[in-house]
């Protein structure tokens, strides 16, 4: 019977002298593998008798388990000897000096809205909200817009789709910040229900709105601020007064080119459109207003005949490109820091 002892003894001094899984696995070939030596005595042990074959078969695969469990011992002793190499080269210097935090800044958008929002809460309004996921109801209906009104077609307007990929009904992105103005006054005649007299609504409503829109001063996505208030005496000329004196407090100036265009709402009546010059010869649109519309007083319990008031839509967005300068209203959503950095 063969002693395979020397052999075995062979293989544990070769693993032990290599210190790479690499080399490791090419001396683990020299003894395993295809034309490896325990390879080439199991080939030999075809040549044998059946007895001769059962105990020299018995000692190969003796020594080639053992050759196998010091490989696997070496493989494993190379993997740890690599982690502890890595962890005491990437060990912490604690005296190293701390990394700079990069500063953020506020959005150029965020910037005009949250001024937009002191000015007029330093004139009285609150600040209002809404779901940008909006009912059908409160985008539209609610607003004096009959089912067939051009503002509704698929073209303008993103629709849900529901779980079968079909346009979900009665749901959209909304597409002004208006149907918060529809859901104040209800929640407001809720409230005051039971008072003979309630109390002025006056309110913005600042948010994101969606449209399918793209060029220089239209952006799919894009801000809006509402703002609403009715009472038993605010009029036309208390608009046109408190946009005025807005806007001159927005742009720090009393020489500002602003018209009053007159224009249609459904849901407003009479309603202006409100331009500032731009870029010295054009007129840029930066708002929609009017006077509420009685449909709409009406269907949110108010009583027309009583109360009226003006409400108003603002495009901060237009806004921020007036009071910064840009001509390009697509640089606000980019995320180029280069353009973002200027305003923090
Ligand atoms: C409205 O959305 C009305 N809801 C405004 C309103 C409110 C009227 C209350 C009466 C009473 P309009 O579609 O004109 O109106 O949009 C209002 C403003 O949003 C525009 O003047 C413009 O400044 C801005 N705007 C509209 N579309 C875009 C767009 N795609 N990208 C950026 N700003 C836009
Ligand atoms: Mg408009």
């Amino acid at each position: 019977m063969q002693n395979l002892d020397a052999l075995v003894a062979e293989a544990e001094a070769a693993f032990a002298a290599v210190t790479d899984p690499d080399a490791l696995e090419q001396v683990k070939a020299r003894f395993l593998g295809r034309n490896g030596q325990i390879t080439g005595l199991l080939k030999a042990l075809a040549a044998l008798s059946p007895e001769e074959k059962k105990s020299e078969g018995a000692v190969v695969n003796r020594a080639k388990t053992t050759i196998e469990a010091a490989l696997a011992e070496r493989r494993e002793a190379i993997k740890l000897a690599a982690l502890e190499a890595r962890l005491a080269e990437e060990a912490l210097d604690v005296t190293l000096p701390g990394r700079k935090a990069d500063k953020g800044g506020l959005h150029p958008v965020t910037l005009v809205m949250e001024r937009i929002e002191a000015l007029f809460a330093s004139i009285g309004f609150t600040v209002a909200d809404g779901p940008e996921i909006e009912e059908d109801f409160y985008n539209f209906t609610a607003l004096n817009t009959p089912e067939d009104h051009p503002a509704r077609s698929m073209h303008d307007t993103f629709y849900l789709l529901d779980e079968k990929g079909e346009v979900a009904q009665n749901v959209l992105l909304r597409t002004h910040t208006s149907p918060i103005q529809a859901r104040y006054m209800r929640a407001h005649v809720e409230r005051y229900r039971d008072r003979e007299t309630m109390p002025e609504i006056r309110i913005i409503a600042p948010g994101r709105v969606y449209r399918v829109d793209s060029d220089a001063t239209h952006s799919p996505m894009f801000h809006q601020v509402e703002g609403l208030w009715i009472g038993e005496y605010v009029s036309f000329a208390d608009l046109k007064g408190v946009i005025a004196d807005f806007l001159r407090r927005f742009f720090e100036s009393d020489e500002l080119k602003v018209r009053f265009r007159p224009s249609f709402f459904p849901f407003t009546e009479p309603s202006a459109e409100i331009d500032m010059a731009f870029m010295g010869e054009s007129w840029l649109e930066i708002a929609g207003c009017g006077m509420v519309h009685p449909n709409v007083l009406q269907s949110a319990g108010i009583d027309p005949e009583k109360y009226q008031g003006f409400a108003f839509g603002f495009g901060p967005d237009r806004l921020a490109m007036l009071r910064y300068g840009i001509n390009d209203l697509r640089l606000f959503y980019e995320g180029d820091q280069r353009f973002l950095r200027q305003f923090a």
